[in-house]
């Protein structure tokens, strides 16, 4: 999927991920198994190796992006710590198991809101009781003055496809709410994104 604004020649990815991986680095020092949603190109979950080196990072992406990522992850295969990607689409049918944590980055204004819907009941059934879902992104949020660059951001988004826009922060914890998911951290991230972190309650 091509919105990824470029900025010389570093893709988003390559600029946020260090920031992303210094402020996950302490929430999920205990995860082992981890899943994340709409992988991308990969360079996440590259970067997630060289810093989490105690996880299994499990790359996903919608069938119709699958075969990209799994030719731009190759050369970094490795069964136990970055296995092959799957073909996850939030909408329709999940792996077969529970992860410590499930971690997905600029996926939610991209999703309309049946997806956005779908992925939180997806996250709230397939995380361990206490596991995390960090979703990273750009959000409006009742607390704060909206950004001018993410006002533009989501008129362009909007004016491509209408189903598309930056989510409410509000909104996404009263979906996370509805499944047992609390959230537990909001955290400001470079030009403007935030990193917002919920948690699975006890079963
Ligand atoms: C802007 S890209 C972000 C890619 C990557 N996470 C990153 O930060 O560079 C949005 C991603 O969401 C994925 N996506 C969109 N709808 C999806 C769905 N229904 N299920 C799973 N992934 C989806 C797209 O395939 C795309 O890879």
């Amino acid at each position: 999927m091509s919105t990824q604004p470029r900025i010389g020649d570093l893709s988003a990815a390559e600029r946020n991920k260090r920031p992303i991986f210094d402020a996950l680095a302490d929430w999920l020092v205990d995860a082992r198994d981890i899943l994340e949603i709409g992988s991308g190109d990969g360079t996440h979950a590259r970067y997630a190796r060289e810093r989490l080196p105690h996880a299994r990072w499990q790359t996903s992406e919608a069938p119709g992006h699958i075969r990209g990522l799994t030719a731009a992850l190759v050369d970094a295969h490795d069964e136990a710590r970055l296995p092959s990607p799957l073909a996850l689409d939030v909408r329709s049918a999940w792996p077969a198991q529970r992860y410590d944590a499930i971690f997905a980055a600029n996926v939610a204004h991209i999703m309309h809101e049946d997806a956005v819907a779908a992925m939180f009941a997806g996250v709230a059934s397939h995380l361990v009781a206490g596991g995390l879902f960090c979703l990273y992104g750009p959000f409006f949020d009742d607390d704060e003055t909206p950004g001018e660059g993410n006002l533009a951001f989501d008129r362009a988004l909007r004016s491509r496809d209408p189903g598309m826009g930056i989510r409410r922060r509000e909104a996404l914890d009263a979906l996370a709410g509805q499944h047992g998911l609390v959230r537990v951290a909001r955290l400001v991230m470079p030009s403007d994104n935030r990193l917002l972190i919920w948690r699975r309650d006890a079963d």
